[in-house]
């Protein structure tokens, strides 16, 4: 670990002052504001709804009179009333897939793959990686923003790529054998599910090639970093992003400071709010993050609300301010009789409790009136049954007090746990 050498920023803006960034953050804001307002009429509509219009911004923080998007924005105009190019513009669609429902659709002009590949290449490169790197990329490629986000960045910075895709466990540990990748770019629950497979296959995990791992697409807590950190001796550096607003590589976690992703401020403009009241929250509060893209040709976002929860931090490796580590998506978060609780408040702490591995799901019902919570997770290594009831016991008391809620806790063997190749699920909740 950290053996990883430390390289320039790729871009000169990276490092440009404050003002030549709030200067080029306005020029751009007012040009996407016009772009959106002329050429789609669902921005039109809603700007008109609230009677404002682009020539309304003077300073950055008139941004605030603007109105909201939201998924139900982008649902409502299924599949391609969003976009503010006529098709023949477009070069790309991707589209995740919700839950329930339509998917969300979205789509990139030339311009904006150029844009996107620009990023992921800045963010691999604050990651350490440079092109004499061989990256293999196991986020699922498709209408996934994540395998062709890292595909085409990894390509732009001039590495060599292997397009493993997700899934096929037994063969990318065969490749990364075989191929001795420096960089790794997963989910970080995928990542622990190909170090299983390793040690079943007898490979030793902490004499890999792999020197970084980029890993993001889903929640994943400091403690989480310590495990992969450990078990692979590589470092392992977060990456964020969301196909709404482009896909990853929206921030990127600088290798040498490794203190929350940068966000990159010259396209993707941030704003904290309060989830409930929409107001705009001062610096360093947490509520949730809302997104401006500057540079967005195809599909424009004015203040798209992203559901996750963090803090706008100050820049420290890069002018850009940084976001403190997603503590969870509002959508995730459960109230257990009446407490907020988020499934990486629970990682943190099973983590912290010895010989369990981070594989869980939290399972939720109702017990007559009652919430009812349940921990599920496995231990490490196989072991007699009553450690594996004193490893429930001791995870059940860290819960009760340091988050404050009664829980049960169910203590499996290796294996045991659905392992996922993608981005983990952790909620199952039977209330709904
Ligand atoms: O997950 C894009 C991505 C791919 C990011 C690969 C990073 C790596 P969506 O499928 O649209 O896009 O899901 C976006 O995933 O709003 C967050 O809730 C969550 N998410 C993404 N990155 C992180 C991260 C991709 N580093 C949603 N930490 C976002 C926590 C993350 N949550």
């Amino acid at each position: 670990m950290s053996n990883s050498p430390c390289f320039e920023p790729l871009h000169a803006i990276e490092s440009a002052s404050l003002d030549e960034l709030q200067n080029l953050q306005l020029e751009r804001l007012r040009k996407t504001l016009h772009h959106a307002y002329d050429n789609s009429p669902v921005y039109r509509a809603k700007f008109n709804d609230k009677g404002v219009h682009p020539d309304d911004l003077t300073c950055l923080a008139d941004l605030s009179h603007f109105p909201f998007t939201t998924k139900s924005d982008l649902r409502d105009n299924y599949p391609f009333g969003m976009l503010a190019v006529p098709m023949e513009q477009v070069v790309r669609i991707h589209a995740s897939s919700g839950t329930t429902g339509k998917p969300t659709v979205v789509g990139y002009s030339k311009h904006d793959i150029a844009v996107w590949s620009e990023v992921v290449a800045r963010s691999i490169r604050a990651a350490g990686g440079h092109a004499a790197d061989k990256i293999h990329v196991s986020y699922g490629y498709g209408l996934f923003t994540g395998g062709l986000g890292a595909h085409y960045g990894a390509e732009h910075l001039g590495c060599a790529v292997i397009p493993m895709s997700g899934g096929q466990t037994e063969k990318q540990v065969q490749l990364i054998c075989d191929f001795d990748p420096d960089i790794i770019m997963v989910t970080p629950s995928y990542m622990m599910n190909i170090a299983d497979e390793m040690e079943r296959q007898g490979v030793d995990t902490r004499k890999l090639s792999l020197r970084v791992g980029i890993f993001g697409a889903e929640p994943w807590t400091d403690a989480m970093r310590r495990e992969i950190e450990h078990r692979l001796d590589l470092d392992a550096v977060d990456i964020y992003g969301l196909s709404e607003v482009m896909g990853p590589g929206v921030a990127q976690e600088c290798l040498e400071s490794k203190d929350g992703p940068t966000i990159w401020e010259d396209h993707f403009y941030p704003e904290i709010i309060d989830p409930e009241t929409g107001e705009v929250l001062p610096e360093g509060e947490e509520g949730e993050l809302v997104f401006t893209s500057l540079t967005k040709e195809a599909m424009p976002v004015i203040r798209y609300r992203t559901r996750d929860l963090t803090r706008l931090l100050p820049g420290t490796a890069r002018t850009m301010r940084r976001m403190a580590k997603i503590t969870g998506r509002s959508d995730d978060m459960l109230i257990i009789r009446g407490v907020n609780v988020f499934p990486s408040q629970i990682e943190e702490q099973l983590l912290a409790v010895g010989g369990l591995a981070p594989h869980y799901f939290i399972e939720v019902s109702k017990v007559g009136h009652l919430d009812a919570m349940e921990v599920h997770v496995e231990m490490a290594v196989e072991t007699p049954a009553g450690a594996m009831q004193l490893s429930a016991q001791a995870l059940q008391t860290r819960i009760k007090s340091i988050i404050g809620i009664s829980t049960a806790v169910k203590t499996h063997a290796p294996g045991v746990i659905p392992r996922s190749e993608g981005k983990a699920r952790r909620v199952f909740d039977k209330r709904r």
